[in-house]
């Protein structure tokens, strides 16, 4: 039998929790072992949950249960959640957490020390929600050169888009629309903005690289500032209008970085719709894999998460199996980044022509003009001297 701790009862602790107490045999059956709910850590009594017999409010309590196995972290950001897993660790105990944050900023130094402390932290669910993508990625890809790792990572975002897309929403209404139905926050800055793609792209690159690649110096661009028009002029190139986060190798560098793309019909990640997310792997023998499901939810976050304790207790002598170094990897600038772009402008298209070459056109979307480039990066577009009000790179 081995005695468990949750740490933040909310959205996905709680569907942990739930799951444990429900179904504890088939949990057994697949981790080998019994799994005992022991405590869960909130901050406050919880006498209306099925666990509230387990609820303590001081850490200390779990760190200096010797008898516990494993700690589960779904508090998320930096501040307790970071305390905690450290000292959970240090406690020797395994920790598994959907904390994309916690990783991204601080995966090298966690990972370290549980290597140090001989057991786990695992964290599949950080990625993608409920889809199996991290563990595949490191323990079926082993035999390829990466060349990239790509995804759309917010299933916020990406209903907005589909919103806008499919049902000609306006951005407003599909940012209100997603806040009714509970998948955006009130305050949607992290998704909207990038953020929250930027990380789970970082974590990707550490696992799929092995290298540090800092949310800090990731270029993020949400979507934000897409408008009706852009989504009339990828209706009219038979494209979809995708916010990705891209991991590209070019030698011993990564370009790493978030941005709207219009994405061709022919594309794997075109069809991806709504709040599903997916990411797609080029890798040397394999060619393309897409992995795609629910990228968020209690449920499809706790399938996820409860996996890796299932990993952890059907492997304990096993050391920390995945780790990256700290030092940062070498980035290059996503300005020199190369691709076919999307442009929208009001300027004349005989100017844009002179200063750009050769431009495919698109139907006119009310004052705008909106075209694509040929092959370019975002430096040589800003030396054009042209003012462009929004420029997306293509996936063809
Ligand atoms: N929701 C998803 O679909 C999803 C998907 C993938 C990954 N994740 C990740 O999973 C993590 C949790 O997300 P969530 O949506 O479950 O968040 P949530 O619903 O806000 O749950 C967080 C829980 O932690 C508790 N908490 C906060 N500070 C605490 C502290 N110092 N001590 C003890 N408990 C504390 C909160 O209690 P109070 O009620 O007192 O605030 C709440 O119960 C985040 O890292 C998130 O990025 C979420």
């Amino acid at each position: 039998m081995k005695k468990l701790a949750i740490l933040g009862p909310g959205v996905v602790g709680g569907s942990c929790a739930e799951i444990l107490l429900r179904d504890a045999d088939l949990l057994e059956r697949n981790a080998g072992e019994q799994l005992e709910l022991s405590y869960v850590l909130a901050r406050r009594a919880l006498p209306d949950r099925p666990y509230k017999d387990k609820v303590v409010t001081d850490f200390s309590v779990i760190e200096h249960d010797a008898d516990v196995f494993l700690v589960i972290e779904t508090i998320g950001g930096c501040g307790a959640a970071l305390e905690y897993v450290r000292r959970a660790l240090a406690a020797g105990k395994h920790v598994v957490t959907a904390n994309k944050q916690l990783i991204a900023e601080h995966g090298a130094e966690l990972l370290a020390l549980a290597k140090a402390n001989g057991v786990s932290l695992l964290f599949e669910a950080s990625v993608g929600g409920g889809i199996p993508v991290l563990h595949p990625l490191s323990q079926c890809l082993g035999a390829n050169e990466i060349y990239e790792v790509r995804g759309i990572l917010n299933g916020t975002t990406n209903f907005i888009l589909t919103q806008m897309l499919e049902h000609g929403q306006s951005y407003e209404a599909a940012l209100r629309d997603a806040q009714t139905r509970g998948y955006a926050e009130q305050d949607p800055t992290a998704d909207v903005e990038g953020i929250d793609a930027g990380r789970k792209v970082c974590i990707l690159a550490d696992m799929m690289f092995g290298k540090n690649v800092d949310p800090s110096r990731v270029r993020m661009t949400g979507i934000s500032a897409i408008t009706a028009a852009d989504a009339a002029f990828a209706e009219a190139a038979g494209m979809k209008l995708r916010l990705l986060g891209r991991a590209v190798r070019q030698g011993q560098s990564l370009t790493v970085f978030v941005s709207p793309h219009f994405i061709a019909g022919t594309q794997p990640l075109a069809p991806v719709s709504g709040v599903l997310n997916a990411v797609e792997v080029l890798g040397s023998s394999v060619g393309a894999v897409l992995f795609s499901g629910p990228g968020a939810g209690g449920p499809a976050t706790a399938s996820a998460v409860l996996a890796d304790v299932i990993d952890i207790v059907r492997n304990p002598g096993r050391v920390q199996p995945v780790s990256w170094p700290a030092e940062p990897a070498a980035l290059c600038d996503p300005e020199e980044f190369e691709s076919l772009f999307f442009f929208r402008t009001r300027l004349p298209k005989e100017a844009c022509e002179q200063a750009l070459g050769p431009v495919r056109w698109l139907p006119d979307a009310g004052a705008f003009h909106g075209g694509f480039t040929q092959k370019t990066t975002r430096r040589a577009l800003r030396a054009s001297g042209l003012a462009l009000d929004a420029v997306w790179p293509v996936l063809a």
